[in-house]
């Protein structure tokens, strides 16, 4: 039995066996087992399809598959065969990330081959990029020219230990990779490479670079054009705190500029944090048949402990809920795909409602849920909503005028979560700078189980966290320090009956 037909039957026999406290039900998580990035995310003959980073064995991380899920509407997601093992000799180590394409029907994954023949050596490590082919969707088969861009295509001040997660993309008449790259420095850059038969790629240059002011290592590159702006979208590593920008040990940022396509450099103009909350990774994008373009990202970061990683959960990690994204004003702004409105439920609304200090309204509580709220601040300076609320626990999100912020507390929102690594100092707070407008702050808030989004300003700003309450931990509270009218108030159950 291949290494790929082995890890199926396993999930087969053992998906069962997954502890349902912490599942989600309405975003997509693996059946068992551990996730991370989002790959090859793409709208394929009517279908959205989408790979990721998996290990079927463990809730830990371990030598990647590519998990293979679709959807017809971006909400409810089948899960489909296991699409590649480590099981060749330029990958043995691990199927890392990557993208897809389609190409006369046919559906392409150019993704990275790791190896890493001598773990107490990392200098060992090397990096190159393999496609793999399907006919139907389902099946892929690795190509025999793999690998395609290997250590001797690096310029020379590219290290061959990391070179990663390529994304491919046609322009004019040719394919081009954008690859993750370190520099000789240690800092990151993205490598171009082009070909016009997928197979042969020469190298262009460096498209930009960090220089050793952006962070270290860069992964999971994106590059598309939006509103009439280019926009790059990067995962950067140990990128340092800038005010309450980059508080998590890996940030996913986006550049906003000019993709010159004469001379191949990317002239950034505008950088910003995609997210400001705890838990958002790696996120790639694709364009549908509606001409959207729809980011989803892992609802994690490196370096913590995550709590379904104990007790015998036997998984780890989801998806975001995935988000359309706009240029607006020199700004990315996220909105949920609005699919996500098609899966409301026993809708319950208030208007007009003025709160002096606290209040629970019948029927506002739940924990998979979305909330629709618009709150008129008055002269209030400090108001909020707390939700998963138990007698002892509660995340809190609230909005303090003095400091022009919006603030997202999980210091009681349940099960302790811990830094395993770099530069956080356990501190459970995050914070993102955005104005009210008219007064008003408008909010739209998914909680699903385990998991809170919430899109501030009609998603000017999102914060997207883990927190792990209890199930009994449901109530919602407004509360304030002075007087607020919640204008309108909607609220949803999203409940979808589990992922097929
Ligand atoms: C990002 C990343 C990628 C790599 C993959 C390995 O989270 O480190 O750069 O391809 O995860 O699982």
């Amino acid at each position: 039995m291949s290494k790929l037909q082995q890890a199926q039957k396993y999930v087969e026999e053992n998906r069962n066996k997954v502890n349902p406290e912490f599942r989600l039900k309405y975003h997509m998580m693996p059946e068992i087992g551990w996730m991370n990035d989002p790959n090859g995310f793409i709208y394929y003959k009517g279908e959205y399809h989408l790979f990721y980073q998996y290990y079927p064995y463990d809730s830990k991380w371990g030598t990647p598959y590519w998990g293979h899920a679709k959807s017809k509407d971006l909400i409810i997601w089948e899960h489909m065969p296991i699409a590649l093992a480590p099981d060749m000799y330029y990958d043995v180590d691990g199927c890392f990330s990557g993208s897809a394409i389609e190409v006369d029907g046919k559906l392409y994954l150019m993704y990275t081959g790791h190896t890493n023949p001598d773990p107490d050596n990392p200098k060992n490590i090397r990096q190159v990029q393999n496609m793999a082919v399907s006919k139907d969707g389902v099946n892929f088969e690795k190509i025999k020219q793999n690998p395609v861009i290997s250590e001797r295509d690096l310029p020379y001040i590219a290290l061959p230990q990391d070179f990663r997660d390529p994304m491919i993309f046609k322009h004019n008449d040719s394919y081009y990779a954008v690859i993750a790259s370190r520099n000789i420095d240690g800092s990151g850059q993205l490598l171009l490479y082009k070909s016009n038969n997928l197979l042969n790629w020469n190298y262009v240059g460096v498209i930009i670079r960090s220089d050793n002011k952006l962070g270290k290592m860069w992964e999971c590159p994106s590059l598309f054009k939006l509103n009439d702006m280019d926009v790059l979208i990067l995962s950067v590593q140990h990128l340092d705190k800038n005010g309450d920008k980059y508080h998590n040990l890996f940030s996913s940022i986006y550049m906003l500029g000019k993709m010159d396509y004469e001379s191949w450099k990317f002239i950034c103009e505008v950088v910003d944090e995609i997210d400001y909350g705890f838990d958002f990774y790696a996120p790639q994008t694709l364009v549908d048949d509606r001409g959207r373009r729809i980011m989803i990202a892992w609802m994690q970061v490196w370096g913590r402990t995550i709590p379904t990683d104990c007790h015998g959960h036997n998984w780890a990690g989801a998806m975001t809920l995935p988000r359309e994204l706009r240029v607006i004003d020199g700004k990315l702004y996220q909105i949920p795909v609005d699919e996500i409105t098609k899966y409301r439920k026993n809708k319950i609304s208030y208007k007009d409602i003025i709160v002096n200090d606290k209040i629970q309204l019948d029927g506002i509580e739940g924990q998979n849920v979305e909330l629709e709220v618009e709150i008129d601040a008055q002269n209030a300076n400090n108001f909020g909503i707390k939700v998963l609320k138990g007698e002892k626990e509660e995340t809190v999100m609230h909005y303090d005028r003095r400091e022009g912020k919006f603030i997202f507390d999980r210091s009681k929102s349940g099960e302790q979560i811990k830094n395993t690594e770099g530069k956080e100092d356990n501190e459970q707070i995050r914070k993102t700078t955005v104005s009210l407008k008219n007064n008003i702050l408008s909010l739209r808030i998914f909680i699903d189980r385990c998991s809170v989004e919430v899109f501030i300003q009609n998603g000017e700003r999102v914060m997207t966290s883990t927190v792990y309450p209890k199930s009994t931990s449901k109530s919602i509270e407004f509360f304030t320090d002075n007087k607020i009218i919640i204008k309108n108030l909607n609220k949803w159950d999203i409940e979808l009956g589990g992922i097929k």
